[in-house]
């Protein structure tokens, strides 16, 4: 089958859950029999479960203008309502809703009162700067609470947000600004990060100078106080947060929208060209968001203390650390800065000052810190963990088990969860209480998510075979389209598997003799050795399950005899390769490669690094690594997070 993609690696610890988690589980099997009796009245339900509609909906979905879906369409609800207000009307009030840790190492409080409290003023505070429902508003600011508050009250009077990752450009935010046509600008005088104050409101100001179409559409530009740094200012323009908020009112009742209306862009940076304007909208973005979220993490919103990683930049921070446990009415920590700031251990302090039960963080973190060693995480009490989850790119069955081991203390389940930003929230995942776990796999679909692995021409494969990933039935929070882009949403989306009606995610993945899945990275990156199609993910997986490998990417070259050569990069650990030459650790991962997957994926060239190139939310960015293995000049490196990293791989491999 040359369409496919070929697997060779095995991988066969299991984890079964304990007795004493499944027993207190929140999600059971019946949730699988449920969604399979009946998808839609599945969803229908967990929408009325786990949210509160104003005007009930009477229809489920709409789909008589794929790929153009509409979930609960003649619903009406208000999210920021169902993520506060009511809350604290059912009693909640003083339950913290964020623990929030800056990176100097001050901290703040805030429960479900008095976050709702904020965001009515700030709701309040954009209505008299004019903003009104459908307007959108870009966000630019560090992770501090000011954020949260931010996105909630844009949310509650119906208009669209844009958070930008603080830690873009100048040309990133013009680029966002214009083309979602945004009228306000919420900003700050800094933000901590790695130890230093960043500088935020400079970049706003030369990004709404050099407008596109010559005149900005931004009316106002807020701005909090953070960092402290000196502001340039603009009367007509700029407005201090804290002015906006003194002289706002506390009391605002939130208006229902329609459950199509929209809640938010977030722009996916890909690796090439003009970044997508994903759409999310109100009632299904948010029901996808709160089942997964209690049903992933097996959140027990009266004693769990949850902490996702990521940044409000990303749409994990969105679903995850805003809209589904705000939805559920969770206790979350958020944190400012850096894991290893100011000192390398600082992540796992934070999980013990706060206790923190549920956690979710990235793959690329947790290998950074089996790198640094054991024994710092060792030094901190981890005991009140009772989950571990991971996303944004396959977790090596290496890194899996050392989280666990390490982390969770040898005994918390670990999901990984396989989403993207378009699909809104987690559409794979273990259910923790149910599945027996497998490292390295995402395993299976959540009840009510269908999902399949199928070949070119969108046939199934077969258990044991390798192919394209595709959703093959609408879901609830899925993507509604790309900001004014109607066309590329279909082209780049629905159109290969146009007869079948299938979303195609664009990553590979496999099923095993189970018919679980394992993800395989991105198709784009797949490699074809002498007719066989070969994953990167795959061979890393194997490179980093060598004790002297930190890291591995790997990238295929033209070859004039294979087509493509595998090229593998890594970074080794030097306590463990330091008594090996360069070309001994060399034939050593190339034997051990050969020994773990056979000798078709053998990397023909290693190269040793020390440093990988990644994108700020930590993906390598394997075209770049390839441009250097095809001897090319290396292309766009603008949306790396430090751009020096591909000039210093130059220098080291020529
Ligand atoms: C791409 C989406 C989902 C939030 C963060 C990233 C990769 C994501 C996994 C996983 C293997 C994963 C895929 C996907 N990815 N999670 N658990 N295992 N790959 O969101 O930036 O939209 O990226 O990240 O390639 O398509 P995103």
């Amino acid at each position: 089958m040359p369409d496919n993609i070929d697997n060779l690696l095995t991988e066969t610890r299991r984890f079964a859950p304990s007795d004493e988690f499944a027993a207190g589980a929140v999600a059971t099997d019946a949730l699988y029999r449920e969604a399979s009796d009946d998808r839609l009245a599945f969803w229908a339900a967990r929408s009325r479960e786990l949210l509160t509609w104003q005007k009930p909906f009477t229809e489920v979905l709409d789909w008589s203008n794929p790929p153009f879906a509409k979930w609960f369409a003649d619903g009406r609800l208000n999210v920021a309502y169902n993520c506060l207000d009511r809350h604290v009307e059912e009693g909640n009030g003083d339950r913290v809703a964020i623990h929030w840790e800056g990176e100097p190492g001050d901290s703040r409080t805030i429960t479900y009162a008095e976050l709702t409290a904020d965001v009515k003023r700030a709701a309040n505070a954009l209505l008299s700067l004019g903003v009104k429902p459908g307007d959108r508003v870009v966000i630019y600011l560090p992770l501090v609470p000011e954020a949260v508050v931010s996105m909630l009250a844009v949310a509650r009077i119906g208009a669209v947000h844009s958070v930008v990752f603080g830690g873009f450009s100048a040309e990133s935010i013009r680029a966002r600004v214009d083309d979602a046509g945004a009228k306000v600008v919420i900003t700050a005088d800094g933000g901590w990060r790695k130890g230093a104050v960043s500088a935020l409101k400079p970049a706003v100001d030369e990004a709404l100078e050099t407008a596109t179409h010559g005149e900005t559409t931004v009316e106002k530009v807020i701005v909090v106080k953070r960092g402290g740094n000196d502001v340039a200012w603009d009367d007509s323009r700029d407005v201090w947060w804290d002015d906006l908020m003194e002289g706002a009112d506390d009391e605002h009742v939130a208006e229902a929208f329609e459950a199509e209306h929209p809640l938010f862009i977030l722009y996916t940076s890909g690796t090439t060209g003009k970044p997508k304007g994903i759409l999310h909208t109100s009632g299904g973005y948010l029901t996808g968001a709160a089942y997964s979220h209690r049903n992933v993490f097996d959140l027990h919103p009266e004693t769990d203390v949850y902490w996702s990683t990521a940044d409000i930049g990303w749409i994990t921070g969105h679903t995850y650390v805003v809209y589904g446990p705000l939805a559920n009415g969770a206790t979350q920590v958020i944190y400012e800065g850096t894991p290893d700031s100011p000192e390398p251990g600082r992540w796992w302090d934070v999980i013990e000052k706060y206790g923190v039960t549920l956690f979710y963080a990235a793959p690329t973190a947790i290998r950074g810190f089996m790198k640094a060693g054991r024994q710092i995480p060792a030094a901190r009490d981890l005991s009140s963990l009772r989950l571990l989850g991971s996303v944004g790119e396959p977790i090596n069955p290496e890194a899996w088990i050392w989280y666990r081991d390490v982390i969770g203390g040898g005994a918390t389940p670990v999901v990984d969860t396989w989403w993207q930003t378009e699909t809104g929230s987690i559409m794979i995942s273990a259910l923790p209480g149910v599945t027996t776990l497998k490292p390295g796999s995402a395993q299976v679909p959540l009840p009510g998510i269908a999902i399949d692995v199928v070949d070119d021409r969108g046939e199934p494969v077969g258990n044991g075979e390798g192919g394209l990933l595709v959703i093959t039935e609408p879901w609830p929070s899925m993507l509604r389209g790309i900001w004014g882009d109607p066309d590329r949403y279909r082209e780049t989306y629905w159109e290969k598997f146009a007869d079948k009606g299938y979303y195609f995610a664009g990553d590979g993945a496999r099923k095993d003799e189970d018919g679980d899945i394992w993800l395989l990275g991105r198709v784009d990156d797949v490699m074809n050795v002498s007719g066989h199609r070969l994953s990167t993910a795959e061979i890393e997986s194997a490179l980093v399950s060598h004790p002297i490998v930190a890291e591995a990417a790997v990238v295929g070259a033209a070859d004039e005899t294979t087509g493509q050569a595998v090229v593998a990069f890594v970074i080794l650990r030097t306590s463990q390769a330091d008594s090996m030459t360069p070309e001994e650790a060399v034939a050593a991962l190339r034997n051990h490669v050969g020994h773990e997957i056979g000798a078709i994926a053998k990397p023909k060239t290693v190269l040793i690094v020390a440093e990988l190139p990644k994108t700020r939310s930590g993906k390598i960015m394997r075209r770049l690594l390839r441009d250097v293995a095809e001897g090319r000049e290396i292309g766009d490196t603008t949306t790396l997070a430090d751009t020096s990293v591909m000039q210093v791989i130059h220098a080291q491999v020529g």
